[in-house]
Order: C-alpha cells, then structure tokens, then sequence
C-alpha cells in the first residue's frame, strides 16, 4: 500500500513514509501497547536494540538516522510495530522539524521520544582542534536541542508524554582525551535536568539515560577491555523498564555509575593523578582513544 502524504520538501526525509499496520494486537505490551514512540538513532547499537525490544512490546515506531539501508531492513523485521521510517541527519534543525511534521500528519501526535542519536570522537591534545567540539555539540548536544524543539508541540498533544535523552557516564566528569565528547554529554545532561523541571507543570516527563559501555560500532573502535560491558540487548532492557517507570535518571550498570560519581567526591589532585594514569595506562595498550562513553 503506497502512503498517501506528499513527499517532505526537504530531501533529507524523502525516504520514509510507510503504511500504518493493520495490525496492532502485539504480545507482551509491558506498558507500551499502541504509544506512539519515536527513536533517533535507530539504525544500529542501543537505538536499534532498544527499537526491537519496544518492538516486542506492542509499540507503535518511528525510526530515524542516516542509514536508510539498515533502517529499512529493521523494518523489515518488525513490520507490524515500525510503521515509519524517517532517514535524516539530526544535526539539521529543519530536518527534525520536517520530520516532526511527517509524524504529526500520520500519527497526530508523539507520547515518547528517545533522543539516542550520538556519536563519539576522542581528542589529541599535541593536536588540539576546537572543530572536534563543534562536531561532538552537535551531534550530541545540539541534535538533542533541536529534536525537542520539533517534538515538543506533538508531545503536548499526548496523554502520556515523555522525553527520554541520551547523554552517558561520561557526563560525570571530564575525561582526558574525551573532553570534546564529555562535555557534550555533560551539556546534554544539563539541558535535560533543565527540562525535567521546567516540564513538569504540563505533565511531560523526562528522562536522562546514561550508560557505561555498551557494545556498538561506537565503542567497536577501542581496541582494550572495556569494564562491565553490556551488549545492546541487555542495555535495551535496562532503558525500557526504566522508560516504563518514568525514571528520572536511568544509570547503568551500577558499579560503573559509583565509580564516575566517586570520582567527584575525590579530592582534585588525586583525581588528576588518577586520570593521568588511566590515560597513560589506555595509551600503553596503543589505543587511539580514552573510552568514551
Ligand atoms: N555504546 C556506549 O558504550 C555508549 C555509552 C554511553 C552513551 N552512548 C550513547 O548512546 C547513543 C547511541 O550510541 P551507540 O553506542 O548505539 O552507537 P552507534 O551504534 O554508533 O549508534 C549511533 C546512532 O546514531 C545515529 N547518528 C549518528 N549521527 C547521526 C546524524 N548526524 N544524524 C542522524 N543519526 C545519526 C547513527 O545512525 P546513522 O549512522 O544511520 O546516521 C546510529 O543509529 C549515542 O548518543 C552514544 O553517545 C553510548
């Protein structure tokens, strides 16, 4: 069944409209049976994973990022749970606004959308370049800014809206190397903790999701031992029923999260002492790059 909308104006959306599913009885609702649910970043790692497990639970899915390929394929999979696919680059504030519009004209509204979409770059401190900053706020921090600026309006309309926004552990401190990365995270975390508050009086919840290390292309490129490491499934599970609570900070796994709280309980000079060695001690395993979670 072709979809009846027009084609968005802007080409970065041109790619996916697709027909609701006749079909909504799903096993297993857990909560989420017939919300509306929108994902960035859906094309790999945590976002997809976190797609499938929504997917299992009767939601009703958009999914977003650049790989249209990979999109459509998940899609493919799940047919009757996403029922729109909408490729475009997050950094691209009108391309959030156009496919909020694509949303609203199909669905009439959102009751959830995760903001996952994210990248990660370390930094060369005997090659400093603020571009590196630039990129990481924009992919991390602005592309969030810009989402919720599209979404806002639909989300008002539901009856059970919830903003939940990835930022990660590394927003608990600076981290040599991952200062770009970190401090956009950190920002990201900030701008939610603002939101929560901010949102309250009209009943839209919001909630900040920030892992340890997950298993994704994102951390694919550390080539040493990554502590605690979850695979996507497992960190899927833990964001969904912290979805399902409402839960204002969804951390994990736990020993992680102690670790980066404890590190600001520690007096400054210890602490930089103890990252400098971290760091000297990732470079001897010739890593390119400080975890950067
Ligand atoms: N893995 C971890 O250990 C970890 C820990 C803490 C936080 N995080 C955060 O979790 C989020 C998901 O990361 P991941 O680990 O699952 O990595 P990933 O597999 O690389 O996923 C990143 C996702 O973001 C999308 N994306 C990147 N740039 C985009 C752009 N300009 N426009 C639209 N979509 C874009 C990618 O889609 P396309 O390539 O199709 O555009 C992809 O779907 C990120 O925000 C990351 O910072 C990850």
């Amino acid at each position: 069944m072709a979809d009846a909308l027009p084609p968005s104006s802007d080409p970065s959306v041109s790619g996916g409209l697709y027909p609701l599913s006749p079909s909504l009885t799903r096993e297993g609702g857990g909560g989420f049976n017939g919300s509306r649910i929108w994902i960035t970043g859906a094309s790999s790692g945590i976002g997809r994973a976190v797609a499938i497990e929504l997917a299992k639970r009767g939601a009703r899915l958009i999914i977003s990022g650049r790989n249209k390929e990979a999109l459509f394929s998940l899609q493919a999979s799940y047919p009757q749970a996403i029922e729109m696919v909408l490729p475009f680059d997050v950094t691209n504030l009108n391309a959030n606004i156009a496919a909020a519009q694509h949303i609203k004209q199909k669905f009439g509204g959102i009751d959830k959308v995760f903001f996952n979409a994210g990248a990660s770059q370390h930094m060369d401190i005997e090659n400093f370049q603020s571009e590196t900053f630039v990129e990481m706020m924009r992919i991390n921090y602005f592309s969030l800014v810009f989402g919720v600026e599209a979404a806002l309006p639909l989300l008002k309309a539901s009856k059970q809206p919830h903003i939940i926004g990835m930022s990660s552990m590394a927003a608990y401190h600076g981290l040599p190397m991952g200062e770009a990365y970190s401090a956009a995270k950190a920002a990201a975390r900030n701008f939610l903790q603002g939101l929560q508050a901010d949102l309250k009086d009209q009943g839209i919840k919001v909630s900040i999701v920030c892992p340890g290390f997950v298993a994704t292309p994102l951390t694919a490129k550390h080539n040493f031992k990554l502590p605690f490491l979850l695979q996507p499934e497992q960190a899927a599970k833990i964001i969904v029923a912290g979805m399902q609570k409402y839960k204002a900070e969804i951390a994990f796994p736990k020993p992680m999260i102690w670790a980066a709280k404890a590190l600001n309980w520690l007096p400054s000079s210890l602490k930089i002492v103890l990252l400098a060695r971290t760091k000297h001690q990732v470079q001897a395993k010739n890593s390119r790059a400080l975890p950067e979670v």
